[in-house]
């Protein structure tokens, strides 16, 4: 029965799927309708559409430009329209040019011409402004909350690995000993920053660019503040040439996004050395890792490189739309419509690198034998060597000049230099005496860098407490973030 009334409706609504047929004497070429048309890939917010729609439909009414049982009828197609999508009897199809149509061609469809009467006081410029924001708004939220899961990780094996000692590294050659914790504490700064840009990025487009209309605002005696309250907007924006036209909060969103990979992909890079058979620092478990088709022995850090990989079309997304940017002159112009694809693919690209990056992190082995081993090879204490000469009243110049020798003398003899006896010692320095060892050794190292910021494990500890009570805290639950937001935007699908 339901199924048979929507295929009358539907036969109705085919007719009515382009918004303005009315100034035209042919019809569209066929080429350029598809070149034009957005629906396959608008349709990726749907829900906003919708939901803008409700909104402004209460606000007509509540203004006196509908009437209450006008309002009710539109309101309940609009549901209706958006629980047969989700419950998979209605279709977006192409023949529709873009997700506006689709709906607003169904609403007619559905309850006759009243429905007509939903696009009053709006155009589809500040529909698609709005439902655009919307999206991304989500999103901002969506990418935070699965920084803050990849947080909560790094910092548990930050809590586990205070007194993993490994080489800490520049020009990737071995340079003074750190810590795994610290090591892997660099990392949470950097993602910690990425969720504090993105929490700029949210308030500063959290304005409601609903009724700017085409480019000029309108006649009718809209509620723009209530809409934007409504919508958990902080409040309408200001100017309405250039709510239809600003994309400046996407620029924002895909150059933090761009920022997020560059970070991650430059773990993925450390990973991958770190996995190689030459290092062996860590062990990516086996449903991180790939095969080889033909090479048995082969474990691959697949997901790594295609973190590191898809980087790349996420720069790529940031780079196109400013270029798209760049030359348009106010207010809207279908160069716009090119805001969406790259957009959309680098947040799902994001998202997806986050979860899985995170899920590959949390389930690797790190061999803390190897790391250690290591730190203690490569004459990672050689600062610290000289620093004991100073310490006894060598110039820190003469004293970088012996440990150098020292360095030399052990390269030939292949060992370290706690590995030399007291004499050799002596016989480069006089100065060297038996505290030498422990003041050289790994543990010392470590231990004697002690100030905030620096791998001693006091030092470190302090950090991670408060990191610990960082994450206590979320931005997402400050009180009245979303004013009065209306439910389902806020379900956060992933
Ligand atoms: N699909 C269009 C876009 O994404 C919607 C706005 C259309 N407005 C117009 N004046 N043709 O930008």
């Amino acid at each position: 029965m339901i199924s048979s009334n929507l295929d009358l409706i539907k036969m109705e609504v085919m007719s009515m799927a382009q918004l303005w047929g009315g100034r035209f004497t042919k019809e569209t070429d066929q080429l350029v309708y598809n070149f034009n048309a957005s629906v396959s890939f608008d349709q990726k917010f749907f829900r906003q559409d919708i939901e803008g729609s409700i909104v402004h439909t209460i606000m007509l009414a509540k203004q006196g430009i509908l009437t209450k049982e006008e309002k009710d009828e539109i309101l309940k197609g609009l549901t209706g329209i958006r629980q047969d999508v989700e419950d998979g009897k209605l279709t977006i199809t192409e023949e529709y040019e873009d997700i506006h149509s689709f709906v607003e061609a169904n609403l007619i469809g559905r309850i006759g011409d009243v429905g007509k009467k939903l696009h009053t006081g709006r155009s589809r410029n500040d529909q698609v402004a709005l439902d655009m924001r919307l999206y991304t708004r989500l999103e901002v939220l969506n990418t935070d909350t699965l920084l803050k899961e990849l947080l909560q990780t790094l910092l548990g094996i930050m809590e586990e690995h205070t007194q993993t000692y490994m080489p800490g590294f520049t020009h990737l050659q071995k340079a003074q000993p750190v810590t795994l914790a610290h090591h892997v504490g660099a990392y949470f700064e950097m993602f910690k920053r990425d969720r504090s840009r993105l929490k700029d990025i949210f308030y500063r487009m959290n304005y409601c660019p609903l009724g700017a209309g085409a480019l000029a605002g309108t006649t009718y005696p809209l509620d723009r503040a209530y809409t934007a309250s409504l919508l958990g907007f902080e409040g309408p924006t200001l100017n309405s040439m250039d709510s239809v036209s600003d994309r400046d909060y996407l620029i924002e969103f895909l150059s933090a996004l761009s920022t997020i990979m560059m970070h991650l992909s430059r773990f993925c890079e450390e990973i991958i050395i770190w996995n190689s058979n030459e290092y062996r620092f860590v062990e990516i478990d086996d449903a991180y890792s790939t095969g080889s088709s033909i090479m048995p022995q082969k474990k691959n850090p697949d997901i790594a490189e295609l973190v590191r990989g898809k980087t790349g079309r996420v720069y790529g997304a940031l780079i196109s739309i400013l270029t798209t940017m760049k030359g348009i002159p106010l207010a809207y112009n279908k160069d716009m419509q090119e805001d969406k694809e790259l957009t959309f693919d680098a947040i799902d690209t994001v998202k997806g690198c986050l979860a899985l990056f995170e899920g590959m992190i949390r389930t690797m082995k790190f061999n803390k034998d190897v790391m250690e081993k290591s730190a203690a090879m490569g004459f990672t204490n050689a600062t610290d060597a000289a620093d004991y000469l100073v310490g006894k009243g060598v110039p820190f110049r003469d004293a970088h000049g012996i440990i150098g020798r020292l360095v030399l003398f052990c390269i030939e003899k292949n060992s370290s230099i706690d590995e030399l006896s007291i004499e050799e010692l002596k016989d480069i320095s006089p100065v060297f005496e038996e505290d030498v060892y422990q003041a050289i050794s790994l543990k010392t190292c470590v231990e004697k860098r002690l100030t905030i910021g620096a791998p001693g494990p006091e030092a470190m500890r302090e950090v991670i407490r408060m990191h610990r009570e960082y994450l206590t805290k979320d931005w997402q639950d400050e009180d009245d973030m979303f004013g009065g937001m209306l439910g389902e935007t806020m379900d956060k699908e992933r």
